[in-house]
């Protein structure tokens, strides 16, 4: 589904198929439709599944425990989470504030050890790699976005974005072709160059949906991506993760407590206090998100 804005009379129209003019004003649609397939063509490029295997499950968590140690104290955060999702999924996890979002996040992204239990990235289990081949799978596999952004200050738009690609070992000049394609997949084309004091903060997590696709990740893992973002924007950042989830096939795994979130996923997972309390699916939910308060 594609939402076509006519640029004469500014009507919306969503569109499965091809439109030529415009239903409300009769304006010649076809230079917006062809736009709207090099954008298409690129964003398919952008996060291409290239995986040679193919599982259904892209990522599977078998009993995974996280206890921290504060001090003395022992904070159990997960208390064995298995969860399934699909190669090509939009999964959010839901859960109040401190029921293990992040924890399980961190887990998945490779970013930290679970006390027990497995995590597998297309049915490798990552506790059996290697420091090298943990950070090439972080590289290559997954693109993170953070409730906080996350860039780096000193650098701007296009270097930042580029920062992923260093790592991956790519050429200067394919880092800036690429880097300043993706900054204009995200509206962001006329930024390349400035810092991110210099954005505002949807602005700056545009760049760091850019980033997050520096290197073709197969994963996009993003934890709470709208929660520094007002309505709107939350609302912009949301619907650019699903075109690229549609478009390419990335899979995203989100939390959030944003009902918004509910709208684009195709399950939800619902997590409280270290377990899945229930997970519903995209079928079934037969809700008026609109009436819960989204909106
Ligand atoms: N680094 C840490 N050290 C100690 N406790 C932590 C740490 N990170 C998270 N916790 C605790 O683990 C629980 C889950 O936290 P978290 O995964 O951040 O939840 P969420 O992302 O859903 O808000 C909370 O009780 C939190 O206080
Ligand atoms: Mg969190």
């Amino acid at each position: 589904m594609a939402k076509i804005r006519c640029p004469e009379c500014g009507h919306v129209e969503e569109t499965t198929g091809l439109l030529t003019v415009c239903p409300n004003c009769k304006a010649d649609l076809r230079g917006v439709m062809e736009e709207l397939g090099h954008r298409r063509e690129r964003l398919r490029e952008v996060a291409r599944d290239d995986s040679v295997t193919t599982h259904e499950f892209i990522v599977r968590t078998k009993d995974l425990h996280k206890v921290y140690q504060m001090g003395e104290v022992e904070v159990p955060a997960l208390k064995g989470v298995d969860l399934n999702i699909r190669r090509g999924e939009y999964l959010s996890i839901m859960g109040p504030s401190g029921s293990g979002k992040s924890t399980l996040f961190n887990m998945v992204g490779g970013l930290d050890k679970p006390t027990k239990g497995t995590c597998f990235i297309e049915e490798v289990d990552m506790a059996q790699l290697d420091a090298f081949e943990l950070a090439w799978l972080r590289c290559r596999k997954i693109g993170y976005i953070f409730q906080t952004f996350n860039l780096i200050p000193v650098m701007t738009a296009i270097e930042n974005v580029t920062l992923p690609m260093i790592f991956a070992g790519m050429s200067s000049d394919e880092m800036m072709e690429r880097g300043a394609m993706l900054l204009d997949l995200v509206g962001l084309g006329d930024r390349l160059h400035h810092k991110p004091y210099e954005l505002s903060g949807g602005q700056q997590q545009r760049v760091a949906v850019a980033r997050s696709l520096a290197n073709n990740p197969a994963i996009i893992l993003a934890d709470e991506p709208t929660g520094n973002l007002d309505l709107q924007t939350g609302k912009e950042i949301i619907d650019l993760l699903k075109e690229l989830n549609e478009e390419s096939g990335v899979t995203i795994i989100s939390a959030t407590h944003d009902l918004k979130m509910i709208d684009v996923s195709d399950r939800v997972v619902h997590i409280r206090d270290g377990q899945v309390e229930r997970i519903e699916n995209r079928a079934d939910l037969d809700l008026e998100v609109g009436s819960m308060g989204a909106e």
